[in-house]
């Protein structure tokens, strides 16, 4: 018996110096930017994928006006240049704004990745990131299309973006579309551990347990919901998209939303902030610009939160693995089918 409570506190202790342990590369990742550690990401970001280059700098523009004060980049989507042209528009001080950018998966390799770090954050405007993701756990051998990379592993591209941070490029580093193995062998040997995990989930694909997963102590990551807005993202509408209704015309989600005042979009995005994500909707649009900020005043109750729990559908809309030849999110619901006859984007 004093035996096991003796074990029990041991425990309590170790995930305790863990946490500790954990606060305090927090602390080195500051780097020489002085920020404080409460500057933390905001729940409601501004997405940027597919945005068009002659409308993503007005779309960035007007959200940092209006209320936004997060903006998801990224190298791969060919738009930071007006993404940045945006920010600056916006007159928005810089340390009140959150910037997050991704490295492509041709960079994985040192050479590579100090380059493409600095051309994001040129072409952004800004003089440092407050997150860079790895994009995929995939890597690509550089200037050969998507010939895999089989010499760079995840971990010597963690090592190389943990020098990213000590370099002050980036206040923060995270990763991006990492099944929950692959998340375990970065926290296995990370000395500046990741910040932040964005990951497709959304009414569609809730993964509550993976989510939860992040919320552990000795795990600690925040999770940004990309997709929030579930089959709405074109691209996806004559692929998995289309095995499930558009959301927006769900009776489900049409129903709850009209019984919240709210429209549908802002119960969905309200729903993911609720359960704990960061949402990063993405819009060129001043109209859904301010409806997708109108997610901030809608809240739902328990009984209602488990109501959405039962619509799970475990449908993944953005899969590229088996045109990439790799089994993305094997522990995931709706992994890879690399044998399969689906559709991939
Ligand atoms: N890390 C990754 O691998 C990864 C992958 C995918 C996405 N992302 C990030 O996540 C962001 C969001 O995901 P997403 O772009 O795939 O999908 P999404 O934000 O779920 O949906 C975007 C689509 O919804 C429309 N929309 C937005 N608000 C609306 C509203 N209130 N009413 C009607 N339509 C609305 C947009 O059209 P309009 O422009 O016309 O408003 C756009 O077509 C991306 O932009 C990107 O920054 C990251």
């Amino acid at each position: 018996m004093a035996f096991g409570r003796a074990l029990a506190a041991a425990a309590i202790v170790a995930a305790a110096l863990l946490v500790l342990l954990r606060t305090e590369y927090d602390y080195a990742s500051l780097g020489s930017f002085n920020l404080t550690k409460e500057k933390h990401i905001p729940q409601l970001g501004l997405g940027t994928w597919l945005s068009d280059r002659d409308e993503v700098a007005h779309a960035v523009e007007y959200a940092l006006g209006n209320g936004y004060d997060h903006i998801d980049a990224a190298l791969i989507y060919k738009n930071e240049d007006q993404t940045g042209k945006g920010i600056k528009d916006s007159g928005v001080d810089r340390s009140k704004i959150w910037v997050t950018s991704k490295l492509w998966n041709s960079d994985h390799r040192k050479s590579e990745a100090e380059a493409a770090i600095k051309k994001s954050i040129a072409d952004l405007g800004v003089d440092y990131l407050d997150l860079y993701l790895m994009h995929w756990p995939v890597a690509f051998v550089p200037g050969e299309g998507t010939r895999l990379d089989t010499d760079t592993s995840i971990v010597d591209t963690w090592r190389t973006m943990e020098d990213l941070v000590r370099k002050n490029y980036t206040r923060y580093i995270g990763i991006s579309n990492f099944a929950r193995a692959e998340v375990q062998a970065i926290l296995d040997v990370c000395n500046i551990c990741p910040y932040a995990h964005e990951f497709e989930t959304h009414p569609y694909l809730q993964q509550q347990d993976f989510v939860d997963w992040h919320r552990r102590a000795d795990v600690d990551i925040k999770v940004i919901a990309y997709s929030p807005l579930a089959n709405t993202n074109p691209t996806y509408r004559d692929k998995k998209g289309s095995l499930v209704d558009p959301i927006f015309k769900d009776p489900f989600w049409t129903k709850l939303a009209a019984a919240k005042n709210a429209t549908v979009p802002q119960a969905v995005l309200a729903w993911g902030m609720q359960r704990g994500t960061v949402v990063i909707p993405k819009s060129a649009h001043e109209k859904h610009i301010d409806e997708n900020r109108g997610a901030l005043e809608v809240q739902f109750s328990k009984g209602e939160m488990r109501d959405i729990a039962k619509q799970d559908k475990k449908v993944r809309m953005n899969d590229p693995g088996k045109s990439w030849g790799v089994k993305l999110f094997a522990d995931l619901d709706d992994p890879t089918d690399l044998d399969g006859e689906d559709t991939e984007l």
